[in-house]
C-alpha cells in the first residue's frame, strides 16, 4: 500500500501551528477560509487523487490529515469561544456591593391633600363633584348669581377680564350657575372645587389666585337647619370630633338669608387661644339659602324649591388644619416646606 501522507504532512503541520497560534475566533475563521473551505489550499490537495494509483489509500491519508487539523481546530475553537464568553461576563459583572441609586420621592402639596379630603367628606354625604371653566362669561360669574352690572358687590370681585364679557372667574359660585342651567329644574347636590382669581394684594392671607369649593343643594324642603347640620358634619370630619359651628348673619347677593360660618376653635376647644385670637371661634366660610331670584333665573319655582349654598377657601381650610402661616407657601413649590409638612402628617 502506497504511503500518501507526506503529500499532506507539510501543509497539515503548517495549518496546525497556525491554529495553535490563533488568538481570536476571527483568526480561526481566516484559517478556515484560506485552507479548509472547498476552494481552500488543503481541500485542493484532494484533486491530486486523480494522479494516485491507490485512490483508497490516498483518500485515507487525506482524511487522517484532515482529522488532525479539524481536531485541533475544534479544540481551539471551543477554547477561544469560552474565553470570549468569560470576558463578556466579566464586563457585565454587577457589583452588588456598590451603593444603590437614591430616588428622591416627591411629596404631595398640602393643598391637594386638603382638596381631596374635602371632596371625600362631601362625596361620603352623597354629593357629586362638578367642575367648570376658569375663564367664564359675566352671565355665570355675576348675572345669574343676582349680581347685575351696576351692583356694588362686583367691586370686590370685578377683576381680571379677558374681554368685555368674559373674565377669570372670581369665585366657584359660577359653576353653580352652570349646573343649575343644565339641571332643567331637577334637584341638585354638588360640590365644585376649583381655582379662582381676584384683584388682590398678595400677602400672608391673600393671593390673586386661590381655590374654593362651592357647595349647592337644591330640592324641596331644604332649610337652614340642613345647611347647619351639613357644615357641622364637615367641621367634625375636617377639624375635630367635637367641632361646633355657629352662624352670624351676613350678606351675599346670591343667598337670603346669608351667613358667615364660624367653627369652634379646634386648638383650644373654644376656650380662647392665639389660633382663634382669643374668641374661641374661627371664621371658615360664607353660606346661605339660595336667593329666590337665583332660583327663578335658572328655572326653579321658589315656591316649590329651596336650596342652600356655601363657599369655602381650600387654602384657608388647609392653613387652619395644619397651622400654615402664609398662603404663598402653597404656590412656591419649596420642597422643604412640602416634605416637612408630609412628615408632620404621616408621623
Ligand atoms: N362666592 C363667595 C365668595 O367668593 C363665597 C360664597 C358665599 C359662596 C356664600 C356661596 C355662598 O355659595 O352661599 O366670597
Amino acid at each position: 500500500m502506497e504511503n500518501y501522507s507526506p503529500i499532506f504532512k507539510d501543509l497539515e503541520e503548517k495549518i496546525v501551528s497556525l491554529i495553535l497560534e490563533a488568538k481570536t475566533l476571527e483568526d480561526l475563521t481566516e484559517i478556515k477560509n484560506k485552507y479548509l473551505s472547498k476552494k481552500g489550499e488543503f481541500s485542493q490537495l484532494m484533486n491530486k487523487i486523480r494522479e494516485a494509483s491507490d485512490k483508497k489509500a490516498f483518500g485515507e491519508a487525506f482524511n487522517n490529515s484532515r482529522k488532525v487539523i479539524e481536531d485541533n481546530y475544534n479544540v481551539k475553537f471551543t477554547k477561544l469561544n469560552e474565553d470570549k464568553i468569560n470576558e463578556k461576563l466579566k464586563e457585565e459583572e454587577i457589583d452588588i456591593t456598590l451603593p444603590g441609586n437614591n430616588y428622591h420621592r416627591g411629596a404631595e402639596n398640602p393643598f391637594y391633600k386638603v382638596k381631596k379630603e374635602i371632596e371625600d367628606i362631601f362625596v361620603s354625604m352623597g354629593y357629586t363633584v362638578e367642575t367648570g371653566p376658569e375663564v367664564d362669561l359675566d352671565k355665570y360669574v355675576f348675572e345669574l348669581l343676582n349680581i347685575p352690572k351696576d351692583h356694588p358687590a362686583r367691586d370686590m370681585q370685578d377683576t381680571l377680564y379677558i374681554d368685555n364679557n368674559s373674565l377669570l372667574r372670581s369665585h366657584t359660585s359660577s359653576i353653580q350657575a352652570h349646573v343649575m342651567e343644565k339641571a332643567n329644574g331637577k334637584p341638585i347636590k354638588i360640590i365644585c372645587p376649583g381655582k379662582t382669581y381676584r384683584r388682590d394684594d398678595d400677602d400672608m392671607t391673600h393671593s390673586h389666585q386661590f381655590a374654593q369649593v362651592e357647595g349647592l343643594v337644591i330640592d324641596k324642603n331644604i332649610n337652614l337647619g340642613n345647611l347647619k347640620g351639613t357644615l357641622e358634619l364637615f367641621a367634625k370630619k375636617m377639624f375635630s370630633k367635637d367641632a361646633k359651628v355657629r352662624f352670624r348673619s351676613s350678606y351675599f347677593p346670591f343667598t337670603e338669608p346669608s351667613v358667615e360660618v364660624d367653627v369652634s376653635c379646634f386648638a383650644c376647644h373654644g376656650k380662647g387661644c392665639p389660633t382663634c385670637k382669643g374668641t374661641g371661634w374661627i371664621e371658615i366660610l360664607g353660606a346661605g339659602m339660595v336667593h329666590p331670584n337665583v332660583l327663578k333665573m335658572s328655572g326653579y319655582d321658589p315656591a316649590i324649591y329651596s336650596g342652600f349654598a356655601f363657599g369655602v377657601g381650600i387654602e384657608r381650610v388647609a392653613m387652619l388644619r395644619y397651622g400654615i402661616d402664609d398662603i404663598r407657601r402653597f404656590y412656591q413649590s419649596d420642597i422643604r416646606f412640602i416634605e416637612e409638612f408630609n412628615k408632620k402628617v404621616e408621623d
